[in-house]
């Protein structure tokens, strides 16, 4: 009869561990991902303000937050570094982009249907210690930046997490992430980044803090 029961609670046990590793192993899926709030942590980005050789003011997109002129997206990522108190990175490249907005609208679309890979001018020497990096970026054309292609090239997000996040004019993430989860197969890359539109960036504060309370931060 002991046997019996010592055979009864010895199967008990192997099927509640089973199952309990099936339970962990159902959790863990792309909508699910625990993130590594505690580390280090940096916010990348890439603004037209900073890459037309001209001042914020003067360039061909420009938001004013607590009185200071910047690019669209460096104020939100400016937003999400002091949320998270993340570092912050931004793309510079040796392409002067046009300071007038038609003229950069016009150079972007031949930028694109060439597949240039603009040169990057900032460098990040010490990825390794991070383990979740934000990173914004205008939508041009339905897209990346041509830019953000280069900084994909240049970078290996192998067993990091990539949070992307937009501004835009319509056009929302405009299914980026998507193809950053191409451009760095080796990542995970949050679905659901952030959004906001150019006319909503500078009193975007409460959402963007909303949206990285949503994400554990
Ligand atoms: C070259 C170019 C192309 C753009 N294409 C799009 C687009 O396809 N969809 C959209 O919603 N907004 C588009 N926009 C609007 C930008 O996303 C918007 O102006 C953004 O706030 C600029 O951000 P920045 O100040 O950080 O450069 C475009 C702007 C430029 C300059």
């Amino acid at each position: 009869m002991k046997k019996i029961i010592f055979c009864v609670l010895l199967a008990l046990a192997l099927f509640l561990s089973l199952a309990s590793c099936n339970k962990s192993g159902d959790a863990v899926n792309s909508g699910d991902v625990d993130l590594d709030t505690e580390c280090k942590t940096l916010v990348v980005y890439f603004t037209a303000a900073e890459n037309s050789g001209v001042d914020a003011v003067s360039s061909a997109s420009v938001v004013t937050v607590d009185g200071e002129a910047k690019g669209v997206s460096q104020a939100v990522a400016e937003m999400t570094a002091g949320e998270t108190g993340a570092d912050l990175f931004s793309i510079r490249t040796s392409t002067v982009y046009p300071a007038n907005m038609g003229e950069l609208i016009d150079y972007a679309d031949k930028e694109q249907d060439d597949d240039v890979r603009p040169e990057l001018t900032s460098s990040i020497d010490n990825l390794d210690d991070y383990a979740t990096v934000f990173v914004g970026f205008p939508i041009w054309w339905y897209d990346l930046p041509q830019v953000m292609y280069s900084f994909f090239d240049e970078y290996d997000f192998s067993g990091k997490t990539i949070i992307p996040f937009t501004v835009h004019n319509g056009s929302r993430l405009s299914g980026t992430p998507a193809k950053i989860a191409e451009l760095e197969p080796d990542a995970t890359v949050i679905a659901d980044g952030f959004t906001v539109s150019m006319q909503n960036a500078a009193k975007a504060g409460e959402d963007v803090a909303e949206w990285l309370h949503g994400l554990g931060f």
